[in-house]
């Protein structure tokens, strides 16, 4: 029944995390996969969450089915921490839907998207997070590149993305992370995305952001700028945004689409949100929003959780620190110092997917092909080993 079938090449990140899991050797490192590991190497349970899962149990809450949209008060809470009061309430409204994940949130923008412009392209940053494509493909659309990383300068490519979204043709949807880009953490500066806002605007380009990092860059508020100035302008977008890294909850698989829209058309959104949630999982899974709101809607949780956040967040800038230190005095005559200079999780290398192969095989260091590492898989004991091996596939003696 199923001869005519092609097999599918392996996931190039979760089926890497899987091939790390399965690794004996005691002295691995997992650089692949986007997740926050502690100084233990332990994904955390934070105190924030941990309070909140007490209390969320004690409750003990109905497992009846949440409806469609998901809980309204988590809704209400990822509203207020992404957008705060940057649109206009007089003209404008923000329709939120929970998702499953920050993934399930693209999945469900794109097939409303699919619905309301059959006939658009999708763009997508060059380099852009691989699953972007799989989202857009799998929702009927074609999905082409605007330049994004510049290899000779290792930073964003102003001239070469603004020329392209200049010359968008009509019914583009373009993908922006509006924080710590994915793969390369490289950010446009607040006057390019001035300039190329003013290029997405001219074009009437559907802008649908895509922010599972927020706080984990510069900072809650200075990573949703983007967002917030979208809003400031008036426009109409979307927003997918997850709780899997900054609230350390991945498999709980808890995130939100967010359309931003003109008053009259809010309830028309809406509906077709919570039609494109119903064809493909019906209604979102509960413990997560459960436990996320019951941190975002309690000031003093709501506290300790920003306090934990910026902790993994300075932990991160003092682990990329510590990798160029290392990488620096073991090959001075080298530049490092795009390392420092990118934001949020990730680093990219530049090394290739030969040396990453022989990181991963030599040495037990899992990366992604495409030279980006997971920076929060780091910790101060590993740091120096990955710098040996990284010196030692680089420079072999
Ligand atoms: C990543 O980029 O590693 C994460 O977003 C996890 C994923 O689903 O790919």
């Amino acid at each position: 029944m199923f001869e005519h079938l092609e097999p599918v090449p392996g996931d190039p990140i979760l089926d890497l995390l899987q091939a790390f899991i399965a690794d004996p050797r005691p002295q691995k490192v997992n650089l692949s996969v986007g997740i926050y590991y502690d100084e233990h190497g332990q994904v955390p349970l934070l105190e924030s969450v941990a309070q909140a899962q007490h209390s969320v149990l004690e409750a003990a809450p109905s497992r009846s089915y949440l409806p469609m949209e998901g809980d309204a008060e988590y809704r209400r809470c990822v509203g207020q921490l992404v957008f705060a009061d940057s649109v206009d309430t007089q003209t404008f409204s923000v329709v939120t839907v929970q998702t499953v994940g920050g993934s399930g949130a693209l999945k469900v923008g794109a097939d409303f998207l699919q619905g309301a412009y059959p006939q658009a392209t999708v763009w997508v940053s060059d380099p852009t997070w691989d699953n972007h494509y799989g989202i857009f493909e799998g929702a009927g659309f074609s999905v082409r590149r605007y330049p994004y990383y510049a290899a000779a300068t290792q930073g964003f490519d102003y001239p070469a993305a603004l020329a392209a979204f200049e010359a968008l043709p009509a019914s583009s949807i373009v993908v922006l992370h509006p924080c710590c880009h994915n793969p390369t953490g490289v950010q446009p500066s607040q006057a390019q995305w001035h300039g190329l806002l003013d290029a997405l605007q001219t074009r009437n380009a559907v802008v649908f952001m895509d922010m599972a990092y927020q706080g984990l860059g510069l900072g809650l508020d200075e990573d949703a700028w983007l967002v917030r100035e979208c809003a400031r302008r008036g426009l109409e977008f979307l927003l997918a945004n997850s709780f899997s890294k900054t609230f350390s909850l991945y498999a709980e698989r808890v995130g939100a689409l967010s359309v931003v829209v003109r008053k009259e058309q809010a309830t028309t959104l809406m509906g077709q949100l919570k039609r494109a949630v119903r064809r493909n999982y019906s209604s979102p899974p509960l413990f997560g929003s459960l436990l996320v709101k019951s941190v975002l809607g309690d000031p003093a949780r709501a506290a300790l959780w920003r306090t934990e956040l910026a902790a993994m967040r300075g932990r991160i800038i003092d682990l990329r620190r510590g990798l160029f230190e290392g990488l620096t005095t073991r090959m001075p005559q080298r530049d490092f110092s795009n390392l420092l200079h990118q934001q949020g999780m990730f680093g990219y290398t530049g090394l290739s997917p030969e040396q990453v192969d022989a990181l991963r095989e030599q040495h037990g260091i899992y990366a992604l092909r495409t030279g980006r590492i997971c920076i929060a898989g780091l910790t101060a004991e590993n740091t120096e080993r990955v710098c040996d091996a990284w010196a030692a596939v680089v420079a072999p003696t």
